[in-house]
């Protein structure tokens, strides 16, 4: 793999050779694992410039704004695919044929129940908590209830656990929902599609059983599509950082969502709502660019910049097609929408966002989208970790499969040399 090498010099010592590898795709990388028999450690906080695996499942171009998941582009996943063909993919690396997908389904919709004492959980927790603090502790429990497939070295015990957390994942969130609102909590219906029956969940009620719109079916599948993966994310990092002490899958999923509850990853969605809530008015979107470019202020433009994306996140561009589309289809006239328009109008010629780089992301545009459908906004970072738990799963078994080591950064120590205890 190794056709070039770097050379590192450090002063008053002799120069240390290291291996470069070159991917398929995207920058070549440096292998410094040999410095630390030389005495001397990386130092790369936020990981800005540093590859912590290798991978063959996702592929992000940040500048050019290509997301490709297998080689796919997103935009065609999400134009020509469905979410469940979409985590086929992920998992198992190409598109499944018809018979297989036909399968694959099935299997899917086999496993959508819980445990029926799952539902005693529900009860422990306050009906206002956030649902993602119920999402980390009931998918962490999960592995409680499943001790029959938590042998992670068991190639099948591995496959069984991603059908049960992408099955689960949409009754758990719609329970966490009905919970909330303090209504019955409705059984799958396996006659229905994937998002169809996670909207059939959420919105119908034992006393009223009504159809599921298509438009907001389709609108909900590319929603999750377009959330899959997004190869080393935080949330995905921390999946696999978990996972390479060896826990079990349902652990490292739920350590997976507490990492994309922050408002800086996955709870900007969120975070977008309540923005344009505070903001108000088109009449008030001055001041709150000020306040975002204001280096005292800590108030940011929720939705705007990514780590990896420096030119336009794929992901957004479609996002804010099916935007268009949904609130045009349902004839939804938000002022909210509006407000977001004349928000990233007003930013993207902003020298101060244009300077940095800084694009509407995904988020920006999902949050008006699943608004529309009905969802509150407390449960948009659910409707991401949904979306995102075949990646998370395709990653913990591409890693599992695979020789690996436990993830122990080093650091730079900068606190107190060796002193004594006081005597007194
Ligand atoms: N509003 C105002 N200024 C911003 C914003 C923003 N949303 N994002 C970045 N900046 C500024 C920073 O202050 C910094 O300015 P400086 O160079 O003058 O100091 C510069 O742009 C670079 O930003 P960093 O914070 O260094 O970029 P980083 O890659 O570390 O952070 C992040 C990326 C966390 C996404 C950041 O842009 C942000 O907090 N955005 C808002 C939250 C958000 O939308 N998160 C969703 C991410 S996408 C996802 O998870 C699906």
């Amino acid at each position: 793999m190794a056709d070039k090498k770097a050379q590192l010099i450090i002063e008053g010592a002799a120069p240390i050779d290291l291996p470069v590898y070159s991917g398929t795709l995207g920058p070549d990388v440096i292998d410094v694992r040999g410095l630390t028999a030389e005495g001397v450690f990386t130092f790369d906080p936020g990981f800005m410039a540093t590859s912590s695996c290798e991978s063959k499942i996702t592929f992000i171009d940040g500048d050019n704004g290509i997301l490709l998941h297998r080689g796919y582009p997103i935009e065609q996943l999400a134009e020509k695919s469905d979410f469940l063909e979409t985590c086929y993919l992920l998992l198992k690396g190409e598109l499944p044929h018809a018979e297989e997908k036909q399968k694959f389904d099935s299997t899917i919709k086999n496993h959508t129940m819980v445990h029926e004492q799952l539902k005693n959980f529900l009860n422990g927790f306050r009906r206002d908590g956030h649902p993602m603090a119920i999402m980390c502790g009931v998918v962490g429990a999960l592995s409680a209830f499943y001790h029959d497939s938590l042998d992670i070295n068991n190639a099948q015990h591995r496959e069984i656990s991603a059908i049960r957390l992408i099955a689960k994942m949409p009754t758990i969130a719609a329970m966490v929902y009905k919970y909330s609102m303090g209504q019955p909590l409705m059984y799958p219906n396996n006659e229905l599609s994937y998002s169809e029956n996670f909207l059939h969940m959420m919105f119908n009620t034992p006393a009223e059983i009504k159809p599921i719109d298509p438009i907001l079916a389709r609108a909900m599948d590319r929603i999750f599509v377009l959330h899959a993966d997004h190869e080393q994310n935080a949330s995905t990092s921390t999946v696999r950082l978990a996972g390479s002490t060896g826990a079990n899958p349902f652990a490292c999923v739920a350590a997976g969502i507490a990492a994309l509850w922050g408002p800086a990853h996955g709870g900007a969605n969120e975070a977008v709502l309540r923005m344009l809530d505070e903001i108000g008015d088109v009449s008030n979107i001055d001041t709150f660019i000020a306040k975002a470019k204001d280096k005292d202020d800590p108030f940011k433009l929720m939705g705007f910049g990514h780590r990896v994306y420096k030119n336009f996140d794929p992901r957004a561009k479609v996002m804010k097609e099916t935007c268009d589309e949904v609130l045009g289809l349902l004839g939804i006239n938000d002022p909210q929408l509006e407000l977001a328009m004349k928000l990233e109008e007003i930013a993207l010629s902003d020298p101060y966002f244009v300077e940095r780089n800084l694009y509407p992301n995904v988020d920006f545009y999902s949050g008006i989208i699943l608004k529309a459908i009905g969802i509150p906004a407390e449960l948009f970072t659910v409707i991401f970790a949904t979306g995102r738990t075949p990646g998370w799963i395709a990653h913990w078994n591409e890693m599992i499969s695979n020789p690996y080591k436990i993830g122990r950064p080093r650091q730079l120590y900068t606190g107190h040399t060796k002193r004594d205890y006081p005597n007194n």
